[in-house]
């Protein structure tokens, strides 16, 4: 067993930070007397009256924010190391392209991931495509369109790769995708690089792989990848994956395999509540430590780090259901459709009042809830909170990556709108599903379909 990603606060509420304590770590947000919490300079509560709720709320400037850290920290190193945005943690076209102006290229693991990072403006030679089981669609558009890189993660998809990119007349660069078996210490549903998971080609295998794609038609070895877990906190994990691969590296040059490039993954873990945020120098450092004399192109595909702190959801609270000697159900209209992490990981979010007279109020313990019909549809027990009537405002916080991207329509209910705030400015960039657009791509069958009314008399 896995630990917990962020344990909830099920035998005591003793765990929530204030909301001063939540805000404090989070200066993109302030609390005004007047109009309640602020992100850059939008009052969240405009949003909410305009657009309803519940609505995933980016900030602009967070995410360049933290893209620029990471690059301040990549040129501070002196690394070639160049920055790949896993797509996977946030697709929307205008996350792309805030990041792509930023200059950072991508990471996708899917034909479609990589339609919108092209369409977001990513040139196809900044793109890395990863992934355990690419399509034969999804590699013949990858490499008809010039993709950079292929993270290749068996013997069986480097011989395929070989046949698609021979068939097609090109030469596919690819890296080998190395499972070091290191462990992460992250929760178990989200660790990658131990022995036994699905991922990459087992260590002691890879170099024979490596010569074998010289051996191949169509394959442009390019050297090694690896990608250990995610929402990863120390650097010690890390260091002990790149250290493997360096001394892959080493191997495979005196074997006369030259090697060009390491590709480091991502999983920068970041402060939901309280834990240690990996720092881009810590990173970096781990980079530079174990693989900065190999003289090879460095690549990393952080996702969570950049995305997180810069997503939002807001919620109202639909009622407020009393128990008989325990702590209320808070019943809110954001569901685990919307925002899955906590019933998937159990994972904390930090929660905050819209209205400002809620953000200085005491705090009581209560149950969040969302409305559908499964028990697992909780933002978490014994959390403390603001006494929160019916149609109050919350934001749940952190809820930048993997928040829209993996919401369902589940119990009919359509997806939440999307906002992007940049500096005072705001626009929707998705509006809010409507309820008839659920099966707009449903077909009835044929003999299902009613007959057509009978003119008799
Ligand atoms: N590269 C590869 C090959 C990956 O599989 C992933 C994430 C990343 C990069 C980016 O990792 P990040 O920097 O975002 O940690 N849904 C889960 C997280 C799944 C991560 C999957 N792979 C969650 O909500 O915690």
């Amino acid at each position: 067993m896995g630990k917990e990603i962020h344990t909830l606060t099920d035998a005591g509420a003793t765990l929530d930070p204030s909301p001063a304590e939540l805000m404090a770590r989070r200066p993109y947000l302030t609390a005004d007397p007047v109009c309640g919490l602020v992100l850059e300079d939008v009052p969240l509560n405009a949003i909410a009256d305009a657009e309803g709720t519940p609505v995933w709320v980016m900030s602009a400037g967070v995410l360049r924010e933290r893209a620029r850290r990471l690059l301040a920290a990549v040129k501070d190193s002196g690394l070639p190391l160049s920055v790949h945005f896993a797509v996977k943690s946030n697709d929307h076209l205008a996350v792309l392209r805030i990041l792509a102006l930023e200059g950072l290229g991508a990471d996708v693991v899917s034909g479609g991931e990589f339609a919108r990072a092209c369409r977001a403006g990513i040139s196809p030679r900044r793109v890395i495509f990863s992934g355990v089981g690419k399509t034969d669609s999804e590699l013949d558009a990858a490499l008809m369109a010039g993709v950079a890189q292929i993270n290749v993660e068996s013997a069986e998809e480097l011989e395929i790769l070989s046949s698609r990119a021979s068939n097609l007349g090109c030469s596919a660069g690819v890296a080998l995708r190395v499972n070091p078996d290191v462990d992460a210490g992250t929760h178990e549903k989200i660790t990658t690089g131990l022995a036994g998971n699905k991922f990459g080609i087992p260590y002691a295998e890879a170099l024979a792989l490596y010569r074998r794609a010289y051996e191949l038609p169509g394959i442009k070895p390019l050297g090694f990848a690896t990608h250990i877990g995610s929402q990863i906190s120390s650097p010690v994990p890390f260091r002990q994956a790149y250290a493997r691969i360096a001394s892959l590296v080493r191997d495979a040059r005196a074997a006369g395999l030259p090697v060009e490039i390491v590709d480091c993954g991502g999983g920068l873990g970041v402060s939901y509540r309280d834990e240690t945020e990996c720092s881009p120098d810590a990173f970096v450092g781990a980079i530079r430590r174990e693989l900065g004399d190999l003289d090879v192109q460095l690549a990393m595909e952080p996702g969570r780090w950049i995305s997180a702190p810069a997503g939002m959801l807001l919620s109202s609270v639909i009622l407020r259901k009393s128990v008989t000697g325990g702590a209320p159900f808070i019943v809110i209209d954001a569901a685990m459709n919307d925002l899955a992490r906590p019933s998937l990981y159990d994972a904390w979010h930090g929660l905050l009042p819209l209205a400002p007279h809620l953000l200085h109020a005491d705090i009581e313990p209560a149950h969040l809830v969302g409305p559908v019909c499964e028990s697992g549809d909780s933002f978490g027990r014994n959390r403390l909170l603001p006494h929160l009537s019916r149609g109050d405002r919350i934001a749940l916080l952190d809820c930048g990556a993997y928040g829209s991207v993996m919401s369902s329509t589940y119990n009919a209910r359509p997806f939440a709108a999307q906002v992007l705030v940049d500096g005072n400015r705001w626009s929707v960039i998705r509006p809010r599903q409507k309820v008839e657009e659920l099966w707009t791509t449903e077909q009835m069958p044929e003999w299902l379909m009613p007959e057509p009314a009978s003119e008799a008399g």
